[in-house]
């Protein structure tokens, strides 16, 4: 069924079920944070994992089955895989289809908005996804149901679903009740298949995106993650004694990795990833940069 820019996949709908629930043995759990209350929409914002089925949590996984109707965004063709994954999710998870699907398409970003710019291209990009939202709530929601976005990796790390749900609840126009439930990130997922740690002992971290590495490596911190690196900010450092470690597409049967020392790496990176790039259409990649302690 379409209306708008909305469609509706299935239509069976059934009971509202509570989003509470308790591991057997282990009490309450964190997906049951929203009390159920008559007549209050319920949400979940569930953290899916960064592209491998089986990196969803067993919390994912109960909070997929109390959901009733399921938003996704759709960012297009270049990225309808994603959307087809999330799908695949829910046939493997959901036994029966007894939830809708209700499917929009994303609204575009300025992204060519640079510089001073940038910040107000962003703000008014989620403006227009917070409509969008706002409209599938109140629209598609019924009253006693439960809803669920489902976002890639963790809601918690360079996503706005968190920001935009609290935007729609400051308009006041619809009320609801969410809880977060967390995934396993693209930084927890590159450095496991990495098989080394985030930090070194007793240091910092930090995670950052490629807009800011390009302005400079940030002051204090040895090791840094990059995400949202669209020009592969790692090629201003290849005379440092730096190790990269890179991931594209990791967790999905197209994953990509790399590493060494970043003068070494840094062109066979660049190869790899404009060939994927060639290949699918588009791509998603996170890196490590570690600082290699000064010799004395
Ligand atoms: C909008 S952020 C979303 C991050 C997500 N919330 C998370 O926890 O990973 C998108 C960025 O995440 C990174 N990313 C997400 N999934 C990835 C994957 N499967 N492989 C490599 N990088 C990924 C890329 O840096 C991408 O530009």
């Amino acid at each position: 069924m379409r209306r708008g820019d909305v469609s509706v996949r299935t239509a069976v709908p059934r009971p509202c079920t509570t989003a509470t629930g308790a591991i057997p043995g282990r009490g309450a759990v964190a997906v049951g944070g929203v009390r159920q209350t008559r007549g209050v929409r319920k949400i979940h914002v569930i953290g899916i994992g960064a592209g491998d089925p089986e990196q969803l949590t067993l919390q994912a996984v109960r909070a997929l089955r109390s959901t009733d109707v399921f938003f996704v965004l759709d960012k297009g063709e270049v990225k309808s895989d994603l959307t087809q994954l999330r799908r695949d999710l829910l046939d493997a998870h959901i036994p029966e289809e007894s939830y809708r699907l209700v499917e929009a398409r994303d609204p575009e970003r300025d992204r060519g908005a640079g510089g001073s710019a940038y910040s107000p291209a962003v703000g008014d990009w989620r403006s227009a996804r917070a409509d969008i939202y706002e409209r599938l709530i109140t629209e598609e929601l019924g009253e006693e149901e439960s809803g669920a976005f489902l976002v890639w990796g963790d809601p918690a790390l360079y996503d706005s679903t968190l920001g935009i749900l609290e935007e729609i609840l400051e308009r006041g126009s619809v009320s609801f009740e969410y809880d977060v439930v967390p995934g396993i990130s693209s930084v927890s997922a590159l450095v496991a298949r990495h098989r080394t740690g985030l930090n070194r002992v007793a240091r910092p971290v930090q995670i950052t995106t490629g807009r800011r590495l390009a302005e400079g490596f940030p002051e204090g911190v040895d090791d840094v993650v990059v995400m949202l690196d669209a020009h592969q900010a790692f090629r201003a450092y290849t005379d440092q004694d730096i190790d990269i470690y890179w991931g594209a597409y990791i967790g999905t049967p197209d994953e990509i990795l790399a590493s060494g020392p970043i003068a070494e790496a840094a062109p066979r990176i660049e190869r790899l990833r404009a060939e994927a790039r060639e290949r699918k259409g588009w791509i998603m990649d996170t890196y490590l940069l570690r600082r290699r302690p000064k010799q004395r």
